[in-house]
């Protein structure tokens, strides 16, 4: 089998490429436009495999797209390509407008001008999945309550809005057009490769480095973690056995108040690499003003991936963290760029600025 991944020098994406071809054998066609959030060193594990290929491009640019996929003709394409960060949805939101609903509608109309000139098996195996996120069925009370593939969409803040509209307009395309479609939504990843604005890499290469925690609020707001290898194995899954026209749910069940994540992290911290003054990282932890329009609790049902396709986390995230931050400790050559030139140490996005 051959997919074309798009947004696959980002995190997940990347996670993606490198399951496929490295786990599977199976040939890969990434195409990124390379954003601020990409990264091709997360790719070389596979980078000069003979089934990986790479296309710099952006996905906005139907015609082009077009003609990547009747050059290369998949047999199916994951779109990841996104703007990912609430932060700097909130700053900025046009480009999460363009890239996220423009984007998946440029991507819907090249898959289904490519997809209708296919003909016998390869036509009636196509599928387009598209990947997508909890934050689209918005803020949950801390009860019991919990995502489930039918929870109407409620998205709180520019980026989930603007994912909870391609998912929209996937599904449009399987309704009107015919499409073969597959969805997926999934709770917060973590892992390996992370682009460190998110608050697990952030926290900890803050605390790595004595600087400041920033924890939105009170610290009480919940996210359900899922390590990025288990989420990358779920998609590979949906994108090859799921059914046509539905949506699964992806999670880790592993609810953890921000606050408890941070103070995990400092934790693990000071006992792999205890500060030379003796001082524990929990007291870099700052409660910083909090993100505007700030869900509560995200948690998901994940039941109808498991009995269905047969997909469930391998890790708990005790066990996930302690890794991550291995990771982080043992690769220092892969975010030190990063950090150098894209982040000052100080809170990114506050919703602060003007349109
Ligand atoms: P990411 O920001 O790390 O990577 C996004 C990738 O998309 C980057 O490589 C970027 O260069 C590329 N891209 C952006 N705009 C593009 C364009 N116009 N054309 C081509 N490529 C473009 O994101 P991620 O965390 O890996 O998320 C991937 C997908 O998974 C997104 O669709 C996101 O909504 C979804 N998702 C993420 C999470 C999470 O916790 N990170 C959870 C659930 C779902
Ligand atoms: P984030 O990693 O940005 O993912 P998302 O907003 O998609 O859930 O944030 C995870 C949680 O951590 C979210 O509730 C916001 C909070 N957070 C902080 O408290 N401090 C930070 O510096 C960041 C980046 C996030």
């Amino acid at each position: 089998m051959k997919i074309l991944v798009t947004g696959g020098a980002g995190f997940i994406g990347s996670a993606v490429c490198r399951h496929l071809v490295g786990d599977l054998a199976m040939a890969v066609v990434n195409v990124d436009k390379l954003t601020y959030a990409a990264n091709l060193d997360s790719l070389k594990p596979i980078a000069g495999h003979p089934l990986y290929s790479f296309y710099k491009q952006d996905i906005c640019d139907r015609e082009a797209i077009l003609g990547i996929l009747q050059s290369e003709k998949p047999d199916a394409i994951m779109h990841l390509a996104a703007e990912s960060h609430v932060d700097r949805s909130i700053d900025g939101p046009a480009i999460f407008i363009e890239t996220n609903v423009m984007g998946t509608y440029a991507m819907l109309e090249a898959a289904r001008t490519y997809w209708i000139e296919l003909e016998g098996t390869a036509r009636n195996s196509f599928r387009f999945h598209h990947v997508s996120t909890d934050e689209v069925f918005g803020d949950l009370p801390f009860d019991d309550s919990l995502f489930l593939e039918t929870t109407p969409y409620a998205p709180s803040s520019p980026y989930s809005a603007s994912k909870a509209s391609s998912d929209h307009l996937v599904r449009a395309w399987n309704h009107t057009f015919g499409l073969p479609v597959v969805l997926s939504n999934c709770s917060n990843n973590y892992g390996p490769y992370q682009f460190p604005e998110k608050l697990i890499p952030l926290v900890t290469l803050n605390a790595l480095e004595g600087r400041p925690l920033p924890v939105y609020g009170k610290g009480d707001n919940v996210r359900d973690w899922l390590h990025v290898e288990d989420h990358a194995k779920a998609l590979v899954t949906i994108a090859t056995r799921g059914r046509i026209g539905e949506s699964y749910n992806v999670g880790g069940r592993c609810e953890r108040t921000n606050l408890a994540v941070v103070e995990a992290i400092c934790d693990h911290l000071d006992k792999q690499v205890p500060r030379e003054d003796g001082t524990q990282r929990r007291s870099l932890i700052t409660f910083v003003t909090d993100r505007p329009g700030h869900d509560r609790r995200y948690a998901i049902d994940c039941s109808k991936i498991e009995a269905e396709l047969g997909w469930t986390p391998s890790r708990t995230f005790e066990e996930g963290l302690a890794d991550t931050i291995s990771w982080y400790l043992a690769n220092d050559e892969w975010w030190r760029p990063i950090r150098a030139k894209n982040y000052s140490g100080q809170r990114l996005g506050t919703g602060s600025k003007k349109p």
